[in-house]
C-alpha cells in the first residue's frame, strides 16, 4: 500500500506530465479547434481538473465549494449523470477562461487533492485512491489524445509549424521484421487479471475459441500503403465496406490524413512539421475502412481483438515495446526488433481490429456516473490494440481496449495483418 506521500508524488508526476506536453506551445494553440473531434488543449487541462473535481473533490468532501460555479458545465466531457454540459463542437467558441485561469483552475484542484489526500481518515483514503487511480490513468489517456489534436491544430497549410524541432527526431530504422507468426489458438482466456490496474471494459476475463492464425511480423509500411493507392485502392469499391466507400467518396479520401503531394513528391505533417513520407515508417493516420480496404487488397485481414491478445501474451510483447510517450520520439517506426518473435506490437501505432467494441461476457458498467466513463459507447465503434508513440507507458497493457469509430484517423492509427493458418 502506497503511503500518502507516494500517492501525491504520483498525481503530481501524472498531472506535471500534462503540463509539460503543452509546455511548448504558443498561447493561441490552446484554443482553436479545427474540426469537430479535435478538443483545444484549454478544454483538455480544464476538463482533467474537472474530472478530479468532480469524481474526487465533491464527493469525498462534504459542502464541497466547487471552484468556478460554471467549470462544471464548460469542462463536463460526456457525463449525464453530472449535468448539462457545453456542446462538444464548440469547444473552441470561445475565449473565456483564458488559458492562465484554466491553469489557475489546474493548480487550485491539484491544492485541494494534496489537502485531502494529507488530510482525510484512512477509511476515506481507502475509498479514495481507486477513484483517483482511474482519474491518473484517465489524465494519461488525455495526454495521448492531447498530441492527437495538437497534431491536428498544427495541420496549418501552408505553415505546418513544429511541435517538436525536427533535429530531435531519431529515425529507427532496423531492418524490415519480414514474415509471420503462427500461434494455434484453442480455448484462449482474454482479458484483465491480476491486480494491477485496468478499464472496466477489460473485463471480466472469459474464454475465446481461436482458429489458428498468423500474424505479421511488422506493421505495414507507407511504402506497401502506397502501393494500394497507385493500384487504385481508393477507387475499387470492390476492396471497400460500404459504409466506408460511401464516407471515403463524401470526403474524397485518396489517401491517409496528413499526406500531401507537391511537385510529384509526397510529403507527410507531422509533430515536427511537414515532412518527406519516408516509405519504411508503419503507415498512420489511417481509418478503419482504409485498414480494412487495405487488407482486403493484400489478400489478407485485418485480426481479431483476440487474436491479437493472445498473440501479444503468448510472445511476452510488453516485455519489449517499441517507441511510447516516453520516448519523445513522435514518428512511429517499424523493422526488426531483435528480442520479439512479432515486432512492436505495443507502441507506434494502435493497430485496428476487425472486432467490435462491444461488453465482454457478464460485463456490468459501475454504478453512477463513472459507469458512464466506458460502458455506453459500446455500440458502432471498432477496437484498436497495443498503443502509439503518444501513449503513455504506464498507460498501455496487452489487454488494454481502446476503440474509435471507425471512420476516425486523427489518432495515431496503424495496420497489421493477419490470415487464418
Ligand atoms: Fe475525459
Amino acid at each position: 500500500v502506497p503511503s500518502r506521500a507516494e500517492i501525491i508524488e504520483q498525481y503530481k508526476a501524472v498531472r506535471y506530465a500534462t503540463e509539460g506536453i503543452c509546455a511548448s506551445l504558443e498561447v493561441e494553440d490552446f484554443v482553436v479547434q479545427p474540426h469537430e473531434d479535435v478538443s483545444p488543449p484549454r478544454w483538455h487541462l480544464g476538463h482533467l481538473a474537472w474530472f478530479f473535481e468532480n469524481f474526487v473533490l465533491k464527493r469525498f468532501i462534504s459542502g464541497y465549494e466547487p471552484v468556478h460555479p460554471h467549470y462544471s458545465f464548460l469542462f463536463n466531457s460526456y457525463y449525464n449523470l453530472v449535468g448539462d454540459r457545453t456542446v462538444r463542437a464548440t469547444r473552441g467558441h470561445h475565449t473565456r477562461p483564458t488559458v492562465h485561469q484554466v491553469m489557475q483552475y489546474r493548480a487550485e484542484v491539484d491544492a485541494r487533492i494534496t489537502r485531502l489526500i494529507e488530510s482525510c481518515d484512512d477509511t476515506t483514503l481507502l475509498h479514495l485512491s481507486p477513484i483517483l487511480e482511474t482519474g491518473l490513468h484517465h489524465e494519461q489517456q488525455h495526454q495521448e489524445l492531447l498530441l492527437a489534436d495538437i497534431k491536428a491544430i498544427l495541420h496549418q497549410p501552408p505553415l505546418f509549424p513544429a511541435y517538436v524541432d525536427g533535429s530531435r527526431l531519431q529515425p529507427g530504422q532496423g531492418s524490415r521484421h519480414e514474415g509471420w507468426t503462427r500461434l494455434e489458438g484453442g480455448n484462449i482466456e482474454i482479458g484483465h487479471a491480476g491486480d494491477g490496474f485496468a478499464f472496466d471494459n477489460e473485463s471480466p476475463r472469459h474464454t475465446q475459441l481461436l482458429r489458428p492464425f498468423k500474424l505479421a511480423n511488422d506493421l505495414i509500411s507507407n511504402a506497401e500503403y502506397l502501393a494500394f493507392t497507385e493500384d487504385g485502392g481508393y477507387r475499387r469499391p470492390e476492396l471497400w465496406l460500404s459504409d466506408g466507400w460511401d464516407v471515403a467518396a463524401a470526403r474524397r479520401w485518396e489517401s491517409p490524413l496528413y499526406w500531401h503531394t507537391r511537385a510529384g513528391a509526397r510529403f507527410t505533417h507531422t509533430l515536427y512539421g511537414l515532412r518527406e513520407l519516408m516509405p519504411e515508417e508503419p503507415v498512420c493516420h489511417v481509418s478503419y475502412y482504409e485498414a480494412d480496404a487495405f487488407a482486403r487488397w493484400a489478400g489478407k485481414r485485418l485480426p481479431t481483438e483476440f487474436e491479437w491478445e493472445h498473440a501479444a501474451v503468448s510472445t511476452g510483447a510488453m516485455d519489449h515495446p517499441g517507441t511510447l510517450a516516453e520516448d519523445w520520439n513522435y514518428q512511429p517506426r517499424r523493422g526488426r526488433d531483435l528480442n520479439a518473435r512479432i515486432s512492436r506490437m505495443i507502441g507506434e501505432v494502435w493497430e485496428w481490429t476487425s472486432s467490435a467494441y462491444a461488453p465482454y461476457p457478464g460485463y456490468r458498467a459501475p454504478e453512477g456516473a463513472i459507469g458512464e466513463y466506458n460502458g455506453k459507447f459500446m455500440v458502432n465503434q471498432m477496437v484498436l490494440r497495443g498503443g502509439s508513440v503518444a501513449t503513455p507507458a504506464q498507460h498501455i497493457r496487452a489487454t488494454y481496449r481502446n476503440f474509435w469509430h471507425p471512420d476516425k484517423r486523427w489518432q495515431f492509427t496503424g495496420i497489421r495483418l493477419a490470415e487464418d493458418a
